[in-house]
This record gives structure tokens, C-alpha cells and sequence, in this order.
């Protein structure tokens, strides 16, 4: 028998003891509907026929500008921050942190009373919401006026990180933030033409990220604000706009220094929208779709519709509800597969009431995880009539499926036990910076499939909603995750700070945004926080968090990840799922603590939040190799502090982590775990352990630029079993190692492998028990090729050969992609590779390469993955790390056409590629399925 939502779902509240239906109604409590006529609101009656929801994409139009007008930065605080003594750079994540910091109130006027009402929605106890002062703050803002002159300003489009430009801080403690300058005040300022026939309706703003303590400006009034920079948050406008005009928007970001542990990127760095309602409309993120019971033969899907009356007089309004497939593309495919009616429900003026109903769905076409399973969605549209007039239309897509979290195997989605091959990523797009881009990130999550990952993390913050869609799109299965800290400090300026103030808001915030997606399957409320050391006081906050978590979706068990609290203390026993970082493998001396919290947590399920943490450089190989597995990074054994390079036989790891295979291992000798998130898929940008004097990290199963490290072809060796593949390291490009001893490593999804040197047997290996590679530690080095010839079964499974390459003569160049979309925001990432007369990779070249684009298109970035490197991500020309050089070029909008992209180098001979940019912009790979109507301004 299948098991179903609903059979999770029940087991899950009755773990937790609390009532299933009732959470996620207490958000916003019901109202019986009643079929009672109520006047018309005069403000929507006789106004112009418009579409009943207009949802308009802001990202064309601002001008930027770094810095406040000279003397004032201290007059637009949010808050009174604390000074600054003693930098966090490089202090590693699982340190004892120190107490949070107590921040003086000097009496210096701030704006926090303005902006914790934008909050106000997500306070569950009304008596804790924040009533905004009755007058503007004292306080002059000339760059929020709507006649200050900001032409000398920069035209600037969004998504827009600032500080990717650098240049890289090349001295000092800031490593851990990237070298690059994050901190400080920038304004973004935008016209915004109302027109008259918007007089009673809603405007609001709609921002999916801005990096960090925004405060909102219309016409010169704040209308309010959002601290955190990851969460998305909605701004009333209405009351600040003079429809029939142009209006002034401003935002201010101010991101703190040492506020992070990684690359925050800075600025309006994700979409920012206009979202325009009649007065009787769907609240923010206001419909939420359950699938309680799911069976091959039929689904019953629940839905719940918050309906806001921001008019003045009280409305009576009925729901329709129509339930679509969507396509591959999250496009509406067909008629809809089954239809609902709400009777009138009567919203109050200024209230909020809950419509919901169920319908049933034959034969659902189940979400699911691939390759076994199908990521295939629905969307759900509700229309909102009053007097049969439809005043508002809202999308939902959705999945059915069913999850259930098994304590003695792990995920089982649709029945089908599906370990968890995860990788963790923070928020960065490499050269990219933080600017979310949607094709940089499928491409990501294209190189991750590939290695056979169908798990993501978001570590540690909430996403970039269209990551979310991707992850629905391609199915993978998430972790959304909401702080890295609490109430005890990591960084000096990070969100402990704002902890007290915000945390309620922020958790039921990301929740509520994104708890229809099918992909996310766990909640997790933290990472490594402070109060794992606090015993009962920490737990007593995870407690209060976990239980945010239920009220705000019944459907999802919550975690949050320890790297130090142990079974036996107070913490895991508030989270429902015990989520280990690196402790489940053992922490160097440490034993393992699966079995410990197996012993203490026998009705929980186990996974790995974090595991590995293994360091390499693409392409780097130090000698001697030691015969160790899983070694800390020492000089000369794995790292090299002249270059800052980590060797890349991918047997070291950070001081208190393990290699791939080592954590491998600890898995499959706790069989009942669930499996593993490793840190981390992709190389980011800050947290350079163990070279702090880097720009990015050393963890990822990828480069910085995406192009694989060897680790790539150790996690498909396992993570796609089926996949005849083979990977021989090192390179074989070693003039200076002749009759020296060079260990020749192999990954394989084979049992067995033998090795030859230009012919010669260096002898057959099968795989011990527990053991992921094979090594031939013993290989004298000679000119030429080595050979690979792998078997499973006894047969022959899959082989590779390696070659000498002779000194780099020529450049070869790939894009990823050649038919573009001509919209101004798709990618074709062009990989260059040097390589010898006769085309064998040089795999040690440093040769600059220059990139030029003719026809509609441009180089936005490049780089090379090479953590060290301090050239600017936008300089057109660069030097390769060890044989490749990456370049990125964006199309133009709406200016289709051939693009050619050329790389050239001194005394090498040139490349091309040729891009095809096509209008109109519908292709395959651009998501664009938000709820509502969506037009540019
Ligand atoms: C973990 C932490 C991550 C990252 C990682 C570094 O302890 O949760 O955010 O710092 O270590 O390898």
C-alpha cells in the first residue's frame, strides 16, 4: 500500500501533539461564509475595467548610487549598532560563539519603529504587532524626495549585486566575506507612473530580496522596510502614491560589515515587482494547496484562500477554484481537470478571512524525484468574484505526492525509498555574484544532476523564489532553511542582532512563500546556532521555532542542523528530524554520532546536513601523497600556503570534516540514515578555509566557475551507479616528475579497474568493502598516456586515457548553450580550454585569454575557479587555472541575431563560438510562473 500526505502527516502530529488541521488555518482563522448581500465597495465600483491582478516586473528603470548624502548616514539606521572590536574573519563555524551582543540605546533617533510594522502580518499575537508612529521620522531625506535630481545617478537594471565589481580587498581580514566590499549604504531610486484610474486599488511592492535592511521611500514618506536580506517582503504603497502622476520610489540597503560567515552579495540583487489588487483581494503568498490523501487512483487536494478586504466597507466575495496541469515549462496545459465553488464568504473592511474547500483528482500525475519518478505539477487558480465580477485571478503551481520521513530508512516519496544525494550551495552565482539569474542557476543545478544529486540545501537562508521553481521543475528535493544564527552571535553584525525582533517574522515569512512548492520536503530552522551550547535556554528557542514551523504547515516535519549538540542533550529534542553536520561521521577524534543518536532518537529520522567538507583546487596535484584518506590540511600535506592551493587527490578535507569517501562510508555503515547534503556542491564566494587571504572557497564539488573537480566523477561513481563511467587522476602532464613516483587514483562506478602506463599493466584492483576508489600509489611517472579499463560484473564497463600534453598551442571552445533566449537575461557559458598542437588538454596552462563578442549580445563575466585569483570577474581578458578559462555572455532584449563569441591568447592559436539569439523570448529553460499577470513598466 502507498503511503500517503496524509498518513505523514497524522504521524508526524501525532509525534508532535498538535491537531493537523488546525495549524494551518491559525494563521489566518476562518470565517463561516454567509450568503449575506453587502454594499458595493465605492472605491471599485464604476472604475475601469482592469485586469483583476496586475503583477508588473520593476527591474528596468533605477538608477544606484553607493553612499548617503554627505552627513546623514546616522540619521537612516534601523537600529543602533553595536561597535565593532574584534573581527570574526576566519574563526571557523563550529567555534564556541560569544554571547550575542548588547547594543546600547544612546538615545540616536532610528527607524525601527517605521519598519517593524512591514512585519506585522507574520506576528501571530496581535497584541505584539507594531503600530507605526503617528508622524514621519525627523528625519531629511533628500534622496528620497521625488525632486531630488538623480540623473548624475547610475542607470542601473535589476537583479543588481553591487559589490561583485569589487575590486577584491587584497589585504586584510575579509576573506570570509569574499574580499569583496558588501558593506555600507546604496540607494536605488525608480519613477513610478500610477495612473489615475489605479485611485482605489492596492499597490503594493513586492520584493524578492534586497541585501539588507531595506527601508522603503515613496514620495519622501518611509513606507516601511525588511531587515533580513534574504526573505522576499511586500510593502504597502498605497497610502504614500498620488495616482494619475509620477510617483518616487527609493530604497536604501544598508548591509552591516562582518555580518556574514560568506559572500552576501549587496543591493537589490533579486526581482522586485508592482503588484496592483482591487481592494477585495488574495493575500501575500495568500493560497496554500495540501494534498491529504494520494492513492494511484485519486488525490484529494485542499486548498485554503486568504481573502483581504483593504477597502472600507465590508464585501461579500466567492472563490472558483480550477486545478491545471502544467507542462514541462510550468505552462497551463489543457482545461482544467476539476473545478470548485466557494460560497460568499463576507470579508470585513480591513480584515481577512480564510475560504477553503477540497476537490478530488483521478489519476494524479504524481511529482517526484528522477530519474525513477516525474517532477509533473498542477496549478491551481483561484478567481475572487464579488456580485459575479472577477476581481482577482491567482496562480498556484503545485505537486502531489507523498513524503514520509521513515526513522529506519529515510525519505520515501511516492512509496519509493529515495536516499538523499544532496549538495549544499550558498546564494552566489560564482562571477555572477548574488544578482539572481535563472539560467545560471539551472545550469547549476544541471552540473548537480548530472553527478546525480536530487537534494539541495539551502544553505542558510531562504532562496531566490525562481530556485525554488526550478527545483519543483527538475525535482530535486529541498531543505529550506531560514537562519545561521539566533540569538548568539556567529559575526559581530549578523541577525542575532535583530534575532528578538524578527524572528517570528522571518520563519513564518519564508514559509508561507514557499510552501507549495512539491521539492521542499523539510524546514530547517537553523544551522549550527549558538545554542547548541546553551542547553535548556537554546532549546527552549528551538522549541518556539519548531512550533512556528507546524502552525505554518502541518504537512512538513521541521530540523536544524548541529555540529555539536549530542544525543544526549536538550536541543534534538526539539527538532523532528535530527539533521547532523560532520558529526555523523565523526569529527577527527570524535567517533561518529549516527548510532548515538540512533540509540537516543529511535523514532527520528537521521540525515547528514553537512557532511565532507573536503577542500582541493581544480587541477592541482601535490606531491609526496601521503597514503592517508581524510586528512586535515597541513602544509605541505594537502596544502600548499605559497600558493594557497589545496592538492586535488581529494584526500583532504577541513579540520573537521572528511573526504567524500570517508563520509561515504559512515553512511553506508548507519544504513538507517537518510543520507547526506555535501558541503558543498559548488565552490562560493568568501569562506576560503583553510587560506583565508583567498577571494572563494575550497569545498566545492565544483569550481567557482562550474567546471568540475575530480570529486565530481567520486559522487557520480555512487550517486549514479547505472552510469558506466570511469575517472583517472592525476593529469599526465609532468615533464619534471620523470622516474618519480606519481599515485594514480580512479573513480568508478564499476567494481574494478586496471591500470596501464603506455601500455603496461600496473596491475587489477576491485573495490574493498567500504572503499569508493581505487589507487595505485606506486606509478613511476613516464611520458605518454595512462589507460583505465574498468569492469563491473567481470565485464568491461567503461575506460579512460589520459595523455601527456605538449606545450599549449591552440584554445577550443564550448558554450553550454547555442539558441538564446533574446531577452536580456539568458546566459551562454563558454568554457575555453587550451590545449596542445594536437588537441590534448593542456592541463597546467596559465595563458591569458581574451574574450570579444560581436552581434547582440555581451560578456558579462569571467573567471577561471581558481580561489586566488584577484582579477575583476568583469575584465574581458584573464589568465587560465590550469587549462580553462570561462566567459559568460548575456543576450540583448529584444534584439535576436547571431552572436559570436571569440577567445583569443598570445601565441595560441584563436576559437569561436557561434550563439543564436532568438525572439520572441519562449524557451525552453526560462521559468517565468509566478502567480499573477506579468508585464514590464
Ligand atoms: C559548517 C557550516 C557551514 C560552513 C562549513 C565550512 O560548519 O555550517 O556554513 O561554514 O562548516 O566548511
Amino acid at each position: 500500500m502507498r503511503d500517503t500526505h496524509h498518513g505523514a502527516a497524522r504521524r508526524l502530529a501525532s509525534t508532535l501533539g498538535i491537531a493537523l488541521a488546525a495549524s494551518l488555518a491559525a494563521a489566518f482563522p476562518p470565517v463561516a461564509a454567509t450568503a449575506r448581500a453587502v454594499p458595493q465597495d465605492a472605491a471599485v465600483a464604476g472604475q475601469p475595467a482592469h485586469a483583476p491582478r496586475q503583477r508588473i516586473l520593476l527591474d528596468d528603470g533605477w538608477r544606484f548610487h553607493r553612499g548617503d548624502p554627505e552627513g546623514h548616514s546616522a540619521a537612516y539606521l534601523y537600529d543602533v549598532r553595536p561597535e565593532v572590536t574584534v573581527s570574526a574573519d576566519g574563526k571557523v563555524a563550529d567555534a564556541m560563539p560569544e554571547e550575542a551582543a548588547r547594543v546600547a540605546r544612546a538615545g540616536t533617533p532610528v527607524l525601527k519603529a517605521w519598519i517593524l510594522p512591514s512585519g506585522n502580518a507574520f506576528i501571530r499575537d496581535p497584541a505584539r504587532r507594531h503600530a507605526r508612529p503617528a508622524l514621519d521620522p525627523a528625519v531629511d531625506a533628500p534622496f528620497a524626495r521625488a525632486a531630488f535630481d538623480d540623473s548624475g545617478w547610475r542607470a542601473v537594471t535589476l537583479p543588481h549585486d553591487w559589490a561583485i565589481e569589487g575590486p577584491f580587498l587584497t589585504t586584510g581580514p575579509y576573506g570570509g566575506m569574499g574580499r569583496l566590499q558588501t558593506w555600507g549604504p546604496a540607494w536605488y531610486r525608480r519613477k513610478l507612473d500610477i495612473a489615475a484610474s489605479d485611485r482605489g486599488r492596492k499597490v503594493f511592492l513586492d520584493v524578492d530580496g534586497a541585501m539588507a535592511y531595506a527601508s522603503v521611500w515613496v514620495n519622501g514618506h518611509l513606507a516601511g522596510g525588511w531587515p533580513y536580506g534574504y526573505n522576499s517582503f511586500r510593502i504597502d504603497l498605497t497610502p504614500w502614491l498620488q495616482p494619475g502622476g509620477t510617483n518616487q520610489l527609493a530604497i536604501r540597503l544598508d548591509n552591516p560589515p562582518e555580518s556574514a560567515r560568506w559572500y552576501p552579495g549587496a543591493g537589490l540583487y533579486r526581482n522586485v515587482w508592482l503588484t496592483k489588487t482591487a481592494p477585495v483581494h488574495v493575500g501575500l503568498w495568500g493560497v496554500t494547496v495540501t494534498t491529504p490523501e494520494v492513492t494511484p487512483a485519486s488525490a484529494r487536494v485542499a486548498w485554503q484562500v486568504a481573502l483581504d478586504n483593504d477597502g472600507s466597507v465590508s464585501a461579500s466575495a466567492t472563490v472558483t477554484t480550477e486545478l491545471y496541469v502544467l507542462d514541462e515549462q510550468g505552462r497551463i496545459d489543457g482545461k482544467p481537470v476539476a473545478t470548485t465553488q466557494s460560497g460568499p464568504a463576507t470579508v470585513a473592511a480591513g480584515a481577512s478571512v480564510i475560504v477553503a474547500g477540497a476537490t478530488t483528482v483521478a489519476r494524479p500525475r504524481l511529482w517526484g524525484p528522477p530519474p525513477t519518478q516525474k517532477p509533473q505539477r498542477y496549478a491551481l487558480v483561484a478567481t475572487v468574484r464579488q456580485d459575479g465580477r472577477v476581481v482577482d485571478r491567482y496562480e498556484t503551481p503545485f505537486g502531489i505526492r507523498t513524503v514520509r520521513f521513515d526513522p529506519d530508512r529515510g525519505i520515501v516519496v511516492n512509496g519509493e525509498h529515495i536516499p538523499l544525494r544532496g549538495v549544499n550551495n550558498h546564494h552566489d552565482l560564482g562571477a555572477l555574484g548574488a544578482a539572481f539569474n535563472v539560467r545560471a542557476a539551472e545550469r547549476q543545478l544541471e552540473i548537480m544532476r548530472a553527478m546525480g544529486a536530487n537534494a539541495l540545501r539551502m544553505s542558510h537562508n531562504p532562496p531566490d523564489p525562481q530556485l525554488l521553481d526550478l527545483a519543483d521543475r527538475m525535482g530535486f528535493l529541498v531543505m529550506d532553511e531560514v537562519f545561521d544564527s539566533w540569538q548568539r552571535k556567529k559575526t559581530p553584525l549578523d541577525f542575532h542582532l535583530i534575532f528578538p525582533d524578527w524572528h517570528e517574522q522571518d520563519l513564518r515569512a519564508m514559509i508561507r512563500r514557499d510552501r507549495n512548492h512539491p521539492s521542499i520536503i523539510l524546514w530547517s530552522v537553523g544551522n549550527e546556532v549558538g545554542e547548541q551550547y546553551t542547553g535548556e535556554d537554546g532549546a527552549a528557542i528551538g522549541r518556539e521555532l519548531v512550533a512556528i514551523a507546524h502552525e505554518e504547515d502541518a504537512t512538513r516535519p521541521a530540523t536544524g542542523a548541529m555540529n555539536y549538540a549530542k544525543a544526549d542533550m536538550p536541543l534534538p529534542g526539539t527538532v523532528d528530524v535530527i539533521s547532523l553536520n560532520y558529526q555523523g561521521t565523526g569529527i577527527r577524534t570524535l567517533p561518529g554520532q549516527f548510532p548515538m543518536f540512533r540509540a537516543a532518537y529511535p523514532g527520528k529520522v537521521i540525515l547528514h546536513s553537512e557532511s565532507a567538507s573536503a577542500l582541493s583546487s581544480r587541477g592541482e596535484y601535490q606531491f609526496p601523497v601521503p597514503g592517508v584518506l581524510s586528512a586535515a590540511v597541513r602544509p605541505g600535506a594537502g596544502g600548499d600556503p605559497a600558493t594557497r592551493q589545496v592538492s586535488a587527490y581529494e584526500l583532504f578535507a577541513a579540520d573537521f570534516g572528511a573526504s567524500a569517501d570517508r563520509a561515504f562510508a559512515s553512511l553506508d555503515q548507519n544504513p538507517y540514515t537518510a543520507g547526506e547534503f555535501v558541503w558543498t556542491g559548488f565552490d562560493y564566494l568568501g569562506e576560503p578555509t583553510p587560506y583565508y587571504e583567498a577571494r572563494s572557497s575550497y569545498s566545492g564539488i565544483v569550481d567557482l566557475a562550474g567546471f568540475p573537480k575530480d570529486r565530481y566523477y567520486l559522487y557520480q561513481s555512487r550517486w549514479r551507479a547505472d552510469l558506466p563511467m570511469v575517472h583517472v587522476l592525476p593529469h599526465w602532464t609532468w615533464p619534471e616528475r620523470a622516474g618519480q613516483v606519481t599515485p594514480v587514483h580512479v573513480f568508478t562506478s564499476g567494481d574494478e579497474a586496471e591500470l596501464f602506463v603506455n601500455g603496461k599493466s600496473q596491475g587489477r584492483q576491485k573495490k574493498a568493502p567500504y572503499a569508493y576508489r581505487l589507487r595505485w600509489d606506486f606509478v613511476t611517472w613516464e611520458p605518454g598516456e595512462i589507460r583505465v579499463v574498468a569492469y563491473k560484473d567481470g565485464k568491461e564497463w567503461a575506460r579512460e586515457t589520459v595523455r601527456t600534453a605538449g606545450a599549449p598551442a591552440a584554445l577550443q571552445a564550448r558554450a553550454d548553450r547555442t539558441t538564446l533566449a533574446a531577452d536580456g537575461r539568458d546566459l551562454a557559458f563558454v568554457t575555453v580550454r587550451i590545449v596542445d598542437d594536437a588537441g590534448v588538454p593542456a592541463p597546467r596552462a596559465h595563458d591569458r585569454v581574451r574574450f570579444t563578442v560581436e552581434g547582440p549580445g555581451e560578456l558579462v563575466a569571467t573567471d577561471n575557479g581558481d580561489a586566488t585569483s584577484f582579477e575583476s570577474f568583469q575584465a574581458p581578458e584573464r589568465a587560465a587555472f590550469n587549462g580553462l578559462v570561462l566567459g559568460i555572455v548575456r543576450t540583448r532584449a529584444g534584439a535576436g541575431g547571431t552572436i559570436t563569441v571569440r577567445a583569443s591568447g598570445a601565441g595560441l592559436r584563436g576559437t569561436a563560438v557561434t550563439l543564436h539569439s532568438q525572439l520572441p523570448s519562449t524557451k525552453a529553460g526560462t521559468l517565468e510562473f509566478r502567480p499573477g499577470i506579468i508585464s514590464q513598466m
